[in-house]
């Protein structure tokens, strides 16, 4: 099969690791890049000014030593600040600019942003539009992603995909959920699959992706280009290879050995911290720690051993001596069984500075 593009982008495969506020920081998209996700989106970053120099959007613009392409989602709700948020992070080194019309979050910017925008077409196509000519003469390529709908009896996204390929988006991701189901319910492909069918650009399907054989069979339902997975890929960012090795053979992939997590876990936490630095990075990193150890023995009691600590190095060293603990009862992790767990309330995704999606 040939490379799929973005633009005149090539990636290295058609799985994507989703963009997840708080979730998808520079660590853990280089570690599901390193596990075989093809291309990573990071979280996302406000159009509003104000914010560009808080110690959040900064960290969420960090990029260092991510293998490309880069990409960064921005959100927002005026076509003018969304061009220059765009023009603000390409000349950060963003290669690809995506637009967040997937979140579910009432309010970004104390106005309907996110999903909601897709209940207003035409200032929806008005920001698509002035972030594609914002980014044209830099090459870049927009993306933009979004949900089937507004609510069950308003499911524009097809009408909406054609516009926005019309104005020049170069792909589209659909999360198979209305605006109005929040995460609830269950994702459904047709509206992904008539997507497909109305546009050229390569169309990317998400939403409840949680195993090899969903990927194969999302893939075929819908005639999608890629996958996107986002929460069952918290704490399992080894699911990756796990569909690619699928896919190409037809076959299961044995677990992770402990050991292997150990070292993944461990560096990964080292990279998290370096990144939050102490007094958030002890926090920031325990639900990633919550999420890899959720299904295994102890987990749930390790993780509420885990909430008590307050210092980096001591967070460490109990992940290393649980997990050596573990390779003491056995070589491999169990085979996954329910893969998503750790998802997003709607209170969550409300955040006051209107940065989560
Ligand atoms: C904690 C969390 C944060 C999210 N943040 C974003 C975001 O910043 N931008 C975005 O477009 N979608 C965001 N999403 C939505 C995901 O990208 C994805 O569309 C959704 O989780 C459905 O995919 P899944 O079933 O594979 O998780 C977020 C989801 C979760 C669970």
């Amino acid at each position: 099969m040939p490379a799929l593009h973005i633009g005149h982008i090539p990636l290295a495969n058609r799985l994507f690791v989703a963009p997840m506020a708080g979730v998808t920081d520079r660590p853990f998209r280089q570690l599901c890049k390193a596990l075989g996700a093809g291309y990573a989106v990071s979280e996302m970053v406000t159009s509003r000014k104000d914010l560009w120099n808080s110690l959040k959007t900064s960290r969420r613009a960090n990029h260092e030593g991510e293998p490309g392409p880069i990409a960064v989602q921005i959100a927002g709700t005026e076509a003018a600040m969304m061009a220059e948020a765009a023009v603000y992070n390409i000349e950060r080194g963003a290669e690809i600019i995506d637009i967040n019309m997937g979140c579910p979050a009432k309010k970004v910017c104390n106005k309907w942003a996110g999903s909601a925008l897709m209940q207003n077409e035409a200032l929806a196509v008005e920001i698509a539009a002035a972030v594609v000519e914002a980014a044209r003469p830099y090459n870049v390529p927009v993306t933009l992603k979004m949900r089937t709908g507004w609510c069950s009896e308003h499911r524009n996204a097809v009408v909406l995909a054609r516009q926005f390929e019309g104005v020049g988006i170069q792909m589209l991701t659909v999360h198979g959920r209305t605006r109005e189901q929040g995460y609830k319910g269950f994702a459904e492909y047709d509206t992904i699959a008539a997507v497909k069918q109305a546009v050229s650009v390569p169309v990317v399907a998400n939403g409840d992706i949680d195993s090899p054989e969903k990927a194969r069979d999302v893939l075929a339902r819908t005639g999608a280009d890629a996958v996107m997975v986002g929460r069952a890929a918290q704490g399992r960012p080894w699911i990756f290879r796990e569909m690619a090795h699928f896919l190409e053979t037809g076959e299961h992939m044995a677990p992770p050995l402990v050991a292997e997590l150990r070292r993944l876990l461990l560096e990964h936490l080292q990279d998290h911290y370096s990144l939050y630095g102490e007094g958030t990075g002890v926090r920031s990193a325990r639900k990633h720690i919550a999420w890899y150890v959720r299904s295994l023995p102890g987990g749930e009691q390790f993780r509420q051993h885990i909430n008590t600590i307050e210092d980096c190095a001591v967070q460490w060293q109990a992940v290393a001596d649980y997990l050596d603990a573990l390779g003491q009862q056995m070589d491999r992790l169990p085979m996954a069984t329910v893969a998503t767990a750790g998802g997003a309330t709607d209170a969550e995704l409300d955040e006051p500075a209107g940065m989560t999606a």
